[in-house]
Parts: structure tokens; sequence; C-alpha cells
């Protein structure tokens, strides 16, 4: 049998490449530079140049640009990209036999490992299409009367905000929305401000578990604990955190927590999760009506009618990418990048950093402002001149440039990013 080791003594340099088009070893490859480095700190890790370029090269990306928003929506790994099309291909066979009776029911297997990451029950853990779904079905599907009261922050994802305000027109809900500094004095502050907001008339705290403005993390579990002491239910909006630094459910204490996978899982795109508490799951509204007799069921919540099986089934090569790296090693990586540009910026005069860097407060994520220089301006100029993608972050209360590398994110991209900033700041823009 012609085997890889024959083809690659025989073919050498050549061969490897050619091996690349038929045979994709990159999931292996992680595997085996995270078997190397087993025991070593993860912030000894996360400036280890050989391990990262085992990272980099499982992805099949454009390298002619610096792609610095991944918190919008990262690129998968070639590993998970190929199971996607793979399941895709099954699926056109004959869709109602491939996709629903072969490649459907597996969604179980995806339920399960991701429930087992987040650190859930399966049977609270309902799989979406994204994080806005995931939320949406939380914030709609609670019951609530008029002049009730929804607590949230200024700085929520405007899709979650516009949904509320929805509920405010429709239902004559109230909506009180708190402000906080950026950078925040203290995580106490934050849990301060959103606790000492609450009236007697309000039922549910909505609230980021991390920004995506300007990655600030907040004090869930102390947030949550003190509400349910009090009543309210909490809807954590963790679009940007699962699978981005480490954490478990009981560390959170939420009642609805909603993700995204396509951010930071770096999972196909289109995919999400909604994780319900269990004893809110008979009483949380399906966006999209299920039967009375699904009422107990977590399943209810995907009743949205045929969907491709292949987006959500991939998660799991996302899940498998994820745990080759490991979280603790992902974290620190991320840190490490972030830490790059912004302690380099920040030494400079004319830039603000709305971050605060300290671990327990972010972590990928950082926003940066030049000022004096209006921050469109700014963006324009970094992808004009350096195809650098950055994005423009304009809030009512400050402005800057939201940098979210990623784990296949070059150190010369994130210095590229640094110089063309000081140039920038340097010289301005006419
Ligand atoms: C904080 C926050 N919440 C919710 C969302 C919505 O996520 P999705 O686009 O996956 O629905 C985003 C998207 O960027 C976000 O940043």
């Amino acid at each position: 049998m012609f085997t890889r080791r024959a083809f690659l003594q025989t073919t050498g340099t050549a061969g490897a490449v050619a091996l690349a088009a038929f045979g994709d070893d990159s999931l292996g490859r992680v595997f085996a530079a995270s078997r190397k480095v087993e025991g070593a700190a993860p912030a000894d890790v996360a400036a280890d140049e050989t391990y990262w370029r085992e990272i980099q090269q499982a992805f099949t990306l454009d390298r002619t640009i610096i792609n610095l928003n991944n918190g919008g929506c990262s690129p998968s790994p070639r590993v998970v990209h190929e199971a996607l099309k793979r399941y895709l291909d099954v699926s056109n066979q004959s869709p109602v036999y491939h996709m629903w009776e072969i490649l459907e029911p597996n969604v179980q297997t995806v339920r399960r490992r991701l429930a087992a990451e987040f650190g859930c029950d399966p049977e609270e853990l309902a799989i979406t299409r994204n994080a806005s779904e995931a939320l949406q079905i939380a914030q709609l599907g609670i019951d609530l009367k008029p002049g009730d009261e929804v607590v949230t922050t200024n700085q929520d994802y405007g899709r979650m905000l516009n949904t509320w305000e929805q509920r405010v027109r429709r239902e004559g809900i109230a909506l009180r929305k708190i402000s906080f500094p950026v950078p925040p004095p203290s995580m106490d502050d934050l849990a301060d401000r959103l606790l000492g907001a609450i009236t007697p008339a309000t039922k549910v705290l909505h609230f980021s578990h991390i920004t995506n403005l300007t990655g600030q993390i907040f004090p869930v579990k102390r947030i949550c604990d003190e509400a349910r002491r009090r009543g309210i239910k909490t809807v954590v909006d963790g679009a940007h955190a699962f699978a981005h630094f480490p954490f478990k459910a009981s560390e959170l204490g939420c009642d609805y927590y909603g993700t995204s996978l396509h951010k930071w899982l770096l999972a196909p795109i289109g995919t999400g999760f909604l994780y319900v508490r269990r004893e809110n799951i008979s009483s949380l509204w399906p966006l999209t009506p299920a039967a009375e007799s699904q009422s107990n069921d977590i399943r209810k919540f995907e009743e949205i009618g045929t969907h491709p099986a292949a987006n959500h089934n991939a998660i799991a090569e996302a899940l498998s990418f994820h745990e080759g790296i490991g979280i603790e090693r992902k974290a620190a990586r991320l840190r490490y990048l972030r830490n790059r540009w912004a302690a380099r910026l920040g030494q400079h005069k004319r830039m603000r950093i709305h971050t605060r860097l300290d671990p327990a407060h972010s972590c990928a994520i950082g926003n940066v402002q030049i000022t004096g220089v209006p921050t469109g301006k700014v963006v324009a100029r970094l992808w004009d001149r350096w195809r650098i993608i950055a994005t423009p972050i304009v809030h009512d209360e400050y402005e800057g440039l939201r940098v979210t590398p990623n784990v296949y994110t070059t150190l010369e991209e994130i210095d590229t990013f640094a110089a063309a900033m000081e140039q920038i700041a340097a010289k301005g823009i006419d």
C-alpha cells in the first residue's frame, strides 16, 4: 500500500505540498503540537511561535489582508470547513433521507459535546443559528406584563436592545439602560451599577458576559446570584465569551445564556446555542412555536423548520479543534496578541486604550482611539494603505477602533497594525 510516509520519502517537500491537496492532517498537527508543550505554562506557550505556526497553518486564509475583525465572525479552520462541505454534499444526495435520517439525528452528539464544554446538562442546551436567535428566544419568550421592567446597559448589543425596545412599543414594558465608564474602575463598580438600577418593577436583568464594544468582562456570578436572591431573571449575552476564555456555567449562575459559535469557537457561520436553566424551560415560550407536548423539552426551541444539518453538525469538528489547542492556551495567546499591540500603543500620548488590560477584565478584544482623528477615517486609512480590517465603534459616550485577532493571527500582522496606528497618530489624516 502507498503510505503517507512512503509518499513523503519519495517526493520530499513537493510531496508534502501535493499531499495537502488530497489529505488534511491539520488537526493531527495541532494535537501533536499540543502534546509537545504539555505541562508548559499557557503564558509560556503563548509566546512560542513554533507552536502557533502549527495553528496558523490549519486555516485557509487570504494572507494579503490583515483581518482584525474576528469578533464579527471568524474563518473556520480547514478541518471544520471541509466537514461542512462534506455534510452538504451528503445532504444533497437525497435530503429527505441523507439529511433528515442520517445527519440530523447526530445533532444530539453536538448537543452533548457543547454542553460538556459549557458545563450544563445537554437537556438545557438548544442549538440555534446565532447568538441573536438564542437571546431573542429568551427575550421574547419570558412572560412580562405592561409596567414590568428590564434593566440592561447602554453598551449591550444593538439588536438585543432593539428586541427589548420592540417589547416596550408592543407590550408597554419598561426598559432602563445604565451607563458605565470605559474602562470601568472595578468589577464591583459594574455590579453595583446594574444591581443599583433594580426597582420593585424589575423582572429581568440583561447584560453581556463580555461586551462587543471594548471587550469588558462582567462579574456575571455576583450579579446573577444577587438577582436570583431578589427573584429577578438573568439573560446573559455571551456572544463573545464562549470558547474565548475559560469558564463554566456553574461560575455564571444565570437563567438564560446565548452565544455565537462562529466567533470564538471557529464553527461554521450560522451557529450558536441557548442555555436555559432547567427550571425555566417549561415557562419560556419558543420563538417558533412547538407542540404543547414539547413544553418541557429543550428541543422546542429548535422547531425552526427545514434547515441545513451541515452547519450544526460541523460544530463537532470545531470542538475538536478547540480541544486540540485547549482553552487555557488559547486565552493566553489571545491576551498575548492583544497586549502586544495595546501595550505598545498605550505608550503613545495620542492613543487612548478603552479596554482594561488585566486578565480578569478582558481577553482578545481591545479598543483604541487616536484622539483628534475621527475613528471612521482611521479605519478607512488602515484599509486603504495597509489592507487591515478593524471595526469602528462610535458610541454616544466614546469612540475607538475595536481590534480582534484570533488564534491564526501572526505577530507580523499585529506589528504591522501597531506601526500603522503610530504612523497615523504621528502624521494625522489630511
Ligand atoms: C454582544 C453581542 N451580542 C449578540 C451578537 C449577535 O451575534 P450573532 O450575529 O451571532 O447573532 C453580537 C454580534 O456581534 C454581539 O457582539
